[in-house]
């Protein structure tokens, strides 16, 4: 059995990158492996939520992951700022992390070409707050999508650099995770790159979408005039809409799409209004049951204390580790 944690950030509702990418993952690890699953709300704040939006997008997440099958039986599922023995090991980090290295990270370089106005110190030590999180329950396995890919090998290097300088052999050397298959891309609808919420209006499509939303998201998704020659090589954003269907479609639906688009008879506004059908179909429960999640506060606060206990229960426990390593002895 394999000590696994993970998290995503509460900036919204969870959307189909999300769950492909990493939630769909803690479901199905938490029946085999010992699993930490948590809101990585502290790192949310790099983009400096109102405290309403804040509350409120820690129960969306909260009700989200319960509603996609996370049974806080099984694994525990926590509010990472419950659990402040995480900031006390990302100080730790801080200290033996090189500007340069921090400086270099791809996603550091990606915000400050987005967001040139807020380059803030949180966001450049990312890396070592996700160190911290994942290495505070001395992780093996980290279920995540490929964006995460770079995190987790500094991750790492973080790890491993503390071993080394204090001689020890304290902390494992944690694995990007994914059932043995290449880490997930999901794209979103808006042509280009990964659906994320960054990423604009209308190129992520959320577990709680209403049907009409989603119809209305879909149809405005990006494609082209169509191909022009039969077994065409399909540009990016068609590409995009055929990993969609792979994701949430029968096949004989995509084997359907992908003839008539060989066939150079495809009309995108069929597969489009198909797309947006199974998609429906495919997040219809997540939505009914988030629904009645939401409304029962006194189960979310049980489940989020619980969580808390037996997230904090393992984080002391490295924590007094490392600081009796570091050399903060009692007298
Ligand atoms: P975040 O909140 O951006 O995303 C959460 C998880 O969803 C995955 N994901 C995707 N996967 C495939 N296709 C997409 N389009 C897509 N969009 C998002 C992400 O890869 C991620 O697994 N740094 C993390 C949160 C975090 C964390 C951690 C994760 C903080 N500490 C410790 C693991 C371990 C993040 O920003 O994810």
């Amino acid at each position: 059995m394999e000590t696994v944690v993970s998290g995503i950030r509460p900036t919204g509702h969870l959307h189909l990158g999300n769950y492909f990418g990493a939630l769909r993952n803690f479901t199905k690890m938490q029946h085999e492996h010992h699993c930490f699953f948590f809101i990585a709300d502290y790192h949310s704040l790099t983009t400096h939520p109102t405290p309403e939006d804040l509350h409120g997008n820690i129960k969306n997440v909260l009700a989200e992951y319960l509603a996609a099958g996370i049974d806080p039986e099984k694994a525990t599922l926590y509010i990472q700022s419950d659990v402040p023995e995480t900031i006390e090991l990302y100080l730790f980090f801080n200290m033996n992390a090189y500007i340069g290295e921090l400086e270099r990270c791809t996603s550091f370089k990606e915000k400050i070409r987005k967001q040139p106005a807020n380059v803030n110190a949180g966001l450049l030590t990312y890396p070592t707050l996700m160190a911290a999180d994942i290495l505070i329950h001395r992780a093996t396995k980290v279920p995540v999508g490929k964006d995460q890919e770079q995190h987790l090998e500094m991750t790492r290097t973080f790890g491993n650099r503390f071993n080394r300088m204090y001689g020890v052999d304290f902390f494992p050397e944690p694995q990007a995770f994914n059932f043995g298959e290449e880490l997930v891309k999901v794209p979103g609808l808006n042509g280009s790159g990964k659906m994320g919420k960054s990423e604009g209006e209308g190129n992520a499509v959320f577990l709680a979408d209403e049907p009409e939303v989603i119809r209305k998201k879909l149809m405005r998704a990006v494609t082209d005039s169509g191909p022009v020659e039969p077994h065409q090589v399909k540009p990016e954003a068609i590409e995009n809409l055929f990993d969609l269907l792979k994701l949430v479609s029968k096949k004989d639906t995509l084997d359907y799409f992908e003839d008539q688009y060989n066939q150079c008879s495809i009309r995108y506004g069929d597969l489009k209004k198909q797309l947006a059908e199974d998609m429906i179909l495919f997040t219809a429960p997540f939505r009914d049951r988030i629904k009645s999640l939401l409304s029962d506060d006194a189960y979310l606060k049980k489940v989020s204390s619980e969580g808390r206990d037996k997230a904090r229960e393992s984080a002391a426990k490295t924590i007094a580790e490392v600081r009796n390593i570091i050399g903060f002895k009692s007298f």
